[in-house]
């Protein structure tokens, strides 16, 4: 199979492309024939040799793909509705830079009605994460409000749309203006340009000095401490990226008073069964939004996986709105 490798840690022109032997499935794994491969913020950092693959997971970066089923564990396919020829998109712990892919049956859903293979390939990490940070362990409930840090992030424009198709009302923080209203077109109610704005003062002015119920963060740093200010009584704060460092100092008095809660998770390393059950949650509370048009994917570029160092270098350069994603 054709792949993109790693060649050396360092710039996004050591991706090369290479070959490798068609990996086999095992006992509940399927294959998938890759059309498309999402690229995501973690595939840059691991690139950079800052974010080795789990154990047992393929050294090749990517971690979503989409596809053709060629061939699996029957009983865990039968068992999950689906067959040889269905078209799939799954979440990898690694490996999804190639144009063939072993994923755990689990972690594999049918593309969306509707959606081509680019858009399938652009979902299953930011759609997983999002749902298990947002809903799950941040309890997100229709009739509240949600943050978003970094709102036209792969993971941001996500749950934004997420957030607002469960009800919830969305604020978001995008670094310019061009990516403030992309945010607001994909329905935050107000988007603040961190760059020019205080965040702080901005949700105090926005919620009338209630704060926000939730809030995703993937900067931590010194936001977190700012965070706590703008969260409202029995506020959730969910970090999933320390983008600002790992060091935050935050006011105890102020976790107390107002009875918050701070918590994040990372999923690459969290275990089958557990990917798996978000799976199911996504199959029957998620996915039949993208039919009715309450859910898009948000496509900002496509590259020839030949062209893997391009992809990166523009994620770099941090001048996307939404998903990049390599072709095979
Ligand atoms: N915990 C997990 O399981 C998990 C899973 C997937 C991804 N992640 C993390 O989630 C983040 C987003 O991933 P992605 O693939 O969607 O990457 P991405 O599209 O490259 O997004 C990175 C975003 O971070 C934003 N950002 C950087 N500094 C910021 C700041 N000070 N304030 C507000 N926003 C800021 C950028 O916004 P501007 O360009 O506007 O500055 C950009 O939109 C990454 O850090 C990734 O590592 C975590």
């Amino acid at each position: 199979m054709r792949t993109v490798e790693i060649t050396a840690f360092g710039p996004a022109e050591n991706l090369r492309l290479g070959e490798r032997p068609v990996p086999q499935p095992g006992l509940g794994e399927l294959l998938i024939r890759v059309a498309a491969s999402g690229v995501n913020r973690p595939d840059v950092i691991q690139r950079l040799g800052h974010y080795p693959p789990p154990p047992g997971a393929s050294d090749l970066p990517g971690l979503e793909v989409a596809g053709t089923v060629v061939s699996g564990d029957g009983a865990a396919l039968a068992q999950a509705g689906l067959a040889v020829g269905d078209r799939v998109c799954a979440l990898v712990a690694g490996g999804g830079y190639a144009d063939h892919c072993v994923a755990p049956v689990a972690q594999c859903l049918p593309v969306p009605e509707g959606l081509g293979d680019v858009e399938a390939a652009s979902l299953p990490e930011n759609y997983f994460t999002v749902w298990s940070n947002v809903f799950d362990r941040g309890r997100l409930k229709a009739g509240e409000t949600l943050l978003v840090q970094g709102g036209s992030s792969g993971i941001g424009v996500t749950a934004i749309q997420l957030g607002k198709a469960f009800g919830a009302t969305v604020l978001a923080t995008a670094g310019s203006e061009e990516k403030c209203a992309a945010c607001v077109r994909l329905g935050a109610q107000h988007a603040i340009n961190y760059k020019s704005q205080d965040f702080v003062a901005e949700v105090q002015r926005l919620t009338d000095g209630r704060g926000v119920d939730v809030i995703l963060d993937m900067v931590a740093g010194d936001y977190v401490a700012r965070e706590v200010q703008c969260l409202a009584e029995d506020g959730r704060l969910v970090i999933i990226a320390v983008q600002g460092g790992i060091r935050s100092e935050l006011n105890a008095g102020l976790v107390l008073r107002k009875r918050l809660t701070v918590t994040g998770s990372t999923l690459r390393v969290r275990p089958v069964a557990f990917k798996g059950a978000i799976a199911q949650s996504l199959r029957t509370q998620v996915w039949p939004l993208f039919a009715g048009g309450a859910l898009k994917p948000v496509i900002h570029a496509t590259f020839a996986a030949a062209d893997a160092a391009k992809a990166h270098a523009l994620m770099e350069s941090n001048q996307h709105i939404g998903k990049i994603v390599l072709t095979w």
